[in-house]
């Protein structure tokens, strides 16, 4: 199974999964990182591994169609079957959407349906959490659909969120299970013991 990534910034969730690629524990072959910010992290990352990437953004390619369009090429051409967001910050576009329909995979951090949506992302998640008096966090596996953060979900983490927790302290415990979370879900759909719905 050829999997690509998009990322935005340190690819930590995206190493995770390499790791698990080389280590055998994912029968999966990374084929390549799609990323719209030249300065991320997650492309010394790439680099390191040996997986090619590209960079496509708002700059390479000014109209979106063209964009996506792009996005959609670059995908194509690598083989990738299944596409992994780790941390990529900009929507998905409607031909990206539509060629690879129940095959593009995200994680949130928070237990969705709640505190998901526009907007919900990164330190604001977290604080949203903790704003609601929530007593339990963690993160979700879902499947990308044309709404944010509605797709159906595949795996979830939970983590307890303690009284004296910052949004901080919050985030770190939700990553660590993010990383475990992410690796387990993408081994089970390569062995099969997660059936996605048909493409
Ligand atoms: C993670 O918190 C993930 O839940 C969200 O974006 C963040 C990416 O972090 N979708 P990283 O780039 O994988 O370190």
């Amino acid at each position: 199974m050829k999997i690509a990534f998009l990322a935005s910034h340190g690819g930590s969730n995206m190493q995770a999964i390499l790791d698990g690629c080389r280590d055998g524990s994912i029968p999966a072959d990374p084929s390549l990182l799609v990323c719209n910010n030249p300065k991320a992290g997650a492309i010394d990352r790439a680099r390191r591994s040996g997986m090619p990437h590209v960079v496509l953004n708002g700059k390479t390619h000014p109209d979106e169609s063209q964009l996506d369009q792009a996005i959609l090429g670059s995908l194509q051409a690598s083989g990738a079957e299944l596409v992994i967001l780790a941390g990529y910050m900009k929507k998905i576009g409607p031909q990206v959407l539509h060629a690879y329909r129940n095959r593009i995979l995200n994680i949130h951090p928070a237990l969705l349906p709640k505190h998901g949506g526009q907007g919900m992302y990164g330190m604001n998640v977290h604080r949203a959490v903790i704003a609601a008096g929530e007593t339990e966090s963690g993160a979700t596996v879902h499947l990308i659909n044309e709404v944010y953060d509605e797709g159906p979900i595949l795996q979830q983490a939970r983590v307890p969120v303690l009284a004296d927790d910052t949004p901080e302290t919050l985030q770190a415990r939700v990553l660590q299970q993010e990383h475990r979370l992410y690796p387990d879900t993408l081994a089970k759909i390569a062995q099969g013991e997660i059936v996605l719905p048909k493409a």
